[in-house]
């Protein structure tokens, strides 16, 4: 095929056409139709008479190489094949009758043309080609030219006596058709060679990166031209490397908590691979903080520890009941939680934290329950001259009371019905000081509540009085009575 820059096929069949040899007085001619670098296609006349015709061609200047061709007397026409690049060829045709006779012969003289430059091309960026071809023997230059497939655009076309050309501008992922000849001293354009290349495709665009409940990334990108798949690499900060092949514009990596990872996504086309983008980097979520405890040492105190985790800079421990919330923010590993309330169950929880990512929420949580607490309004009757009632208020909790008599004599003990509010201890010694203690009694935690005391004298020989000398209490920020 010639390229449309050249002169068409009608001026050279005209100019070939001029070149026939009509031989003297006949009428018999040859004409020469199309040229390539190693056929030549010609026509010759009928003669009248001729039962067959004879062609040959004989090159100039190359000793030893000519072609014979017989043809039957309807055949008036051929096409001399391999021939030798651009060379002169005298070529003969005559008419022959049945008896061999040489009724007519025509002659001409055709030069081939140059051979094609055998092309290869690649896309060293996402707007350019670089094509480079091979010497062709005796070209004076090459004319280049390229044009998208697609016939968009203009035509780039390149002069050039060097064997390589890099066109520039182009557009990425584009497909172009690249086309070359060489042309001989005497201006003569030899065959053209064809090539098809396309550009590789831009760098995707608009990646984004986003992380899911379960530690997941979810890495996804703005779809480029012409590419036909995509590959992102990830790389975390102890070295490790994955990757994913997809044609869709997304793609989910399995990600550990307090890593960073270092990402890049390509598009590919058959051209190769796109330039290298932004190299983009996400810092997952820290780790939950591992052997966490949370004990209740004493009844109204809560010790919390855990050990250190990955990407954690620093801890946020919840201890949220349903009426109160206590924090507490520390990089230490390890939080007293005090002054809890009484008989409320706490829902402790320890949060990992990093300024870049924030709290990773779906840590687990541990239940404690604080201490019982201690019952209030707490009265004492005097029950006949050696007994005594105490009375007192049931906390929100449904909790059982004991009710310890603590004297220099011995100490009390009585236990009421339940359901009852008080207790009667009777038969005590007179003349002693008493503690007077009610204190939350089925309760397992029930040694770490101390619960306020009240001191009560019964002294002997006085029958109608019981001195029931109250302590001094407040009542604490926690809720506490406090009694001194
Ligand atoms: C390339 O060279 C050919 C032959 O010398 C000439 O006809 C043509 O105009 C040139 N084209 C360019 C773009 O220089
Ligand atoms: C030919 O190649 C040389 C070096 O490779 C370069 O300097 C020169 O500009 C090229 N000439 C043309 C016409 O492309
Ligand atoms: C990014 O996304 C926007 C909106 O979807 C789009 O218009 C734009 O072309 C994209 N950019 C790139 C580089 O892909
Ligand atoms: C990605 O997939 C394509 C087509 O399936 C394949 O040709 C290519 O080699 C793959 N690339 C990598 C890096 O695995
Ligand atoms: C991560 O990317 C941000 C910009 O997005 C940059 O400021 C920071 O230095 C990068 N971190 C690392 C470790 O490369
Ligand atoms: C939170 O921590 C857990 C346990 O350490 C981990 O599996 C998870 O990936 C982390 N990130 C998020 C967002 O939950
Ligand atoms: C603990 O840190 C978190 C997050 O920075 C903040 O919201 C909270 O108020 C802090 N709590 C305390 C008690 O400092
Ligand atoms: C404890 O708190 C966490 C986070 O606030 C919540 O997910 C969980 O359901 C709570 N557990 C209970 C038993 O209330």
């Amino acid at each position: 095929m010639r390229g449309s820059e050249r002169a068409s096929p009608l001026v050279a069949l005209l100019l070939h056409g001029l070149r026939a040899v009509l031989s003297a007085n006949t009428g018999f001619s040859v004409s020469v139709y199309d040229v390539t670098s190693s056929s030549i296609y010609l026509r010759w006349s009928k003669f009248s008479g001729a039962s067959s015709y004879r062609v040959t061609a004989t090159a100039e200047n190359t000793v030893g190489h000519s072609l014979l061709a017989r043809f039957g007397d309807v055949t008036l026409k051929s096409t001399l094949t391999s021939l030798i690049p651009n060379t002169v060829y005298a070529i003969q045709a005559e008419a022959i009758d049945k008896y061999g006779n040489i009724l007519a012969e025509a002659r001409t003289m055709q030069s081939t043309v140059l051979s094609a430059p055998v092309l290869s091309a690649s896309s060293p960026r996402y707007d350019s080609i670089a094509v480079s071809w091979k010497a062709v023997y005796m070209a004076a230059g090459f004319c280049v030219s390229l044009m998208r497939s697609d016939g968009l655009g203009r035509m780039l076309k390149q002069n050039t006596t060097n064997t390589s050309f890099v066109f520039s501008h182009l557009d990425p992922g584009t497909l172009y058709t690249i086309k070359a000849y060489a042309w001989s001293a005497n201006g003569l354009p030899g065959d053209d060679f064809t090539y098809n290349q396309r550009t590789i495709p831009c760098a995707p665009g608009n990646i984004s990166i986003e992380e899911d409940e379960r530690g997941n990334l979810l890495v996804s990108w703005s779809r480029v031209n012409f590419g036909h798949y995509y590959v992102v690499f990830v790389k975390s900060d102890d070295g490790l490397e994955v990757y994913c092949n997809t044609s869709r514009a997304q793609c989910y990596f399995q990600s550990d908590c307090g890593f960073t990872y270092f990402i890049s996504v390509f598009a590919y086309n058959k051209a190769g691979q796109s330039p290298l983008g932004d190299v983009f980097n996400y810092t997952t979520a820290p780790c939950c903080p591992s052997d966490f405890r949370a004990v209740l040492v004493s009844s109204d105190t809560v010790e919390v520890s855990w050990a250190p985790v990955r990407g954690a800079e620093m801890y946020e421990t919840k201890a949220a009941s349903w009426r109160d919330t206590v924090l507490c923010n520390d990089t230490a590993t390890a939080c007293t939680l005090s002054a809890l309330r009484c008989g409320t169950r706490y829902n402790v929880t320890v949060y990992s934290f990093s300024e870049a990512r924030g709290s990773n929420t779906s840590c687990a949580s541990k239940d404690v329950a604080t201490g019982a607490c201690c019952p209030s309004g707490v009265k004492l009757y005097r029950l006949g001259s050696n007994g005594i009632r105490v009375h007192w208020r049931a906390s929100e909790e449904t909790v059982s009371y004991t009710t310890h008599l603590h004297g220099s004599k011995g100490t009390f003990t009585c236990t009421p019905s339940p359901g009852l509010s008080y207790c009667d201890i009777t038969e005590i010694p007179c003349g002693d000081v008493y503690t007077v203690v009610v204190s939350p009694a089925t309760d397992r935690r029930m040694k770490l509540t101390f619960c306020p005391k009240k001191i009560y004298s019964a002294i002997l020989d006085v029958t109608d009085i019981v001195n029931t000398i109250l302590p001094k209490c407040s009542l604490s920020e926690a809720g506490k009575v406090i009694c001194t």
